[in-house]
């Protein structure tokens, strides 16, 4: 996710500019820029935070009352200089500032290089605003009609604001997957990701839908559709939200936010790489290491805490799809285990942050021994991203929860996509069943939407958790990661002592600490497991345990043991932690806002752990 604002009006555009992009630094802060037209269109932009760029234009601020700014989440070339926004056309006569992911940029790329076109970054946005230009020398029309021809030859999803030096007292703005609203000031109008860079100045806005555009100039704002160019007769809203409430799209926290956000992070991440109609995954960093994963003896999965949970997610997938053995290592201990390790090996390093400071030194001894290792992190540009010779993103957008949820179930999706993509090509997944795996994986963000209507269900029985001092997680197979994840969650939320076990190891031991003060959730969705998971759950209940179950729907061997149970959709063995996960975060959430605890940074946590 990306942060656009804009300004056309009376007052000086400088200062609504950067405070606008200060308040939309949560939707990304990797490096940031304005444009602003003073008789000519100026640029500046720079790595680092919105402070950083006000830091470094310091006094020379250009007086003007037109302008647009970008904080940038980056998706498509590391963090630097040239790949900040906004950026301008070959000729500087149009800047452009971007939010969303243009798929075809490559083709259309390649199309403006043999009409004469240079680019001087990575991104697709420099593409586009190129080819915005490109149409309107070719049509020879205006800005607004340039915009919308250029952009019915887009696949991709957008949020964009172009300014002309041609038309100066102009701003055209447009939205298809990607949030835009437009401010109504007095003789001013505002341009934002969301409400919060202009709510002080204005409560009126306009939401435009997806394939809706608006020209906005000194004589007013008229919105119209992209793809046939009628009008549009667009809702004024008042806004009643405060700045904070927007800054969460409305939810209490963060962390609940990105829980929701999980449908549209999950089909970030597989935008692009899957075709679910052959089943056949294209993913450049895997292709790049091809020969590496096909010689390989084993992989290592290498990760801490909540990556390392879907490392081990990861060793399921690759052992049970691509047949090759797989270790899973917390990074902390393999640094310093004088491990076996060679040329032979591919490492696959998972971090949200990519910074972790213990994995970033695993992965470089790693390299060091020989190893090829593969990165899979959400934050572009981050030290692990760079120090792996090749990887693959999760598109989840910034994380600002401690707790990890949205970058769980991305990187869940990247492993999925990985052991897939390697079971193809070492011929141990047919065809038959790849396809079943890809058209099922395009229906999880789906089925995540459903269950997320649960939330209300899940609150209210989160109560039977609040006054526990302990709780035990259980699951088999596939969701023996998720009890552990889950433990997890509610542990670093909520402050109450929780371990994840596999189910049938229970009977070794820990099964001494069931009685009736100890809640169990035992994660039993319908598949290979859950006859099995029954006489567990038998073995609980004898023992008087509190049984909290995550069932398929119409499951009722596991309904009739448990004392309370939340029904979730059916799916893949393969592909059951992407659903399964979502009732424990939610579980975990609801239960630390009982407790009155700091849910979006707990206590003693940090979001990135970059010491030893
Ligand atoms: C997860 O909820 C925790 N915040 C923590 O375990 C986290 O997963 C761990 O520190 C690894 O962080 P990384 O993914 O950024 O490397």
């Amino acid at each position: 996710m990306c942060g656009i604002v804009g300004y056309l009006g009376t007052r000086d555009a400088f200062p609504i500019l950067i405070q606008g992009l200060k308040r939309l630094e949560y939707r990304g802060y990797d490096s940031a820029g304005i444009a602003l037209y003073n008789g000519h269109l100026e640029i500046h932009k720079c790595k680092g935070k919105v402070a950083d760029l006000e830091a470094r234009m310091g006094s020379n601020v250009p007086q003007a009352t037109l302008g647009i700014g970008h904080t940038r989440w980056a998706t498509h070339g590391p963090p630097n200089d040239p790949n900040a926004h906004p950026h301008a056309s070959n000729r500087g006569r149009l800047v452009m500032v971007h939010n969303g992911i243009i798929e075809n940029f490559t083709a259309l790329k390649e199309l403006l290089i043999k009409a004469g076109y240079t680019f001087h970054s990575d991104t697709d946005t420099e593409v586009l605003v190129n080819l915005i230009e490109y149409v309107q020398d070719k049509q020879e029309v205006s800005l607004d009609q340039a915009v919308r021809l250029a952009l019915n030859e887009v696949v991709g999803a957008y949020a964009i604001a172009v300014l002309s030096s041609d038309e100066p007292g102009v701003m055209v703005v447009a939205r298809l997957g990607s949030p835009l609203v437009l401010g109504l000031g007095n003789n001013e109008y505002f341009v934002g990701s969301d409400a919060t860079p202009f709510l002080d100045s204005t409560k009126k806005v306009i939401y435009l839908e997806d394939g809706e555009m608006a020209v906005l100039s000194r004589q007013g704002v008229s919105v119209r559709q992209i793809a046939s160019d009628l009008p549009v007769n667009a809702v004024i809203h008042q806004l009643k939200m405060d700045l904070e409430s927007i800054e969460k799209g409305g939810y209490e926290h963060f962390m609940l936010k990105e829980i929701f956000e999980q449908p549209k992070s999950i089909r970030d991440t597989i935008r692009g790489r899957l075709n679910s109609k052959s089943g056949v995954v294209k993913m450049a960093g895997l292709e790049s290491i091809h020969d590496a994963l096909m010689e390989a003896q084993r992989i290592l999965i290498i990760g801490c805490g909540t990556s390392w949970h879907a490392g081990l997610v990861g060793e399921y997938l690759i052992e049970d799809l691509a047949r090759i053995p797989v270790e899973v290592e917390y990074a902390s201990e393999f640094r310093y285990r004088n491990p076996v390790i060679g040329p032979k090996d591919v490492v696959i390093a998972i971090s949200q942050s990519g910074e972790t400071a213990d994995t970033l030194a695993a992965i470089k001894m790693a390299k060091q021994a020989g190893a090829t290792v593969f990165g899979i992190c959400n934050v572009v540009g981050s030290s692990i991203a760079r120090e792996a010779h090749a990887g693959a993103y999760t598109h989840a957008g910034p994380e600002i929860g401690v707790a990890s949820t949205k970058a769980f179930t991305a990187q869940v999706t990247v492993m999925t996509l990985l052991a897939m993509y390697i079971g193809q090509s070492n011929g141990h997944l047919s065809a038959e069943r790849c396809v079943e795996i890809a058209q099922e994986l395009e229906r999880i963000p789906g089925k995540i939407e459903s269950m997320l209507h649960l939330d209300a269900e899940i609150k209210t029985l989160s109560a039977q958790l609040v006054e526990s001092s302990n709780a035990l997680f259980l699951g088999r197979g596939y969701n023996f990661p998720v009890a552990l994840e889950g433990a997890l969650k509610l542990k670093e939320i909520s402050y109450i002592h929780a371990e994840g076990y596999p189910a049938a190891e229970m009977k070794h031991g820990p099964i001494a600490l069931i009685d009736e003060q100890m809640p169990i959730v035992i994660v039993a969705p319908r598949g290979d497991m859950y006859e099995k998971l029954v006489s567990n759950v038998q073995e609980v209940k004898a023992r008087k345990g509190r049984v909290i179950s995550v069932i398929g729907h119409g499951e009722m061997e596991v309904r009739a043991l448990s004392d309370a149970v939340i029904e979730i959709p059916d799916t893949l063995d393969c592909l059951s932690p992407l659903l399964t996960t979502v009732p424990l975060q939610l579980l975990s959430y609801h239960v630390a806002v009982l407790r009155g605890c700091n849910v979006d940074q707990p206590r003693n946590l940090a979001k990135s752990v970059t010491v030893e």
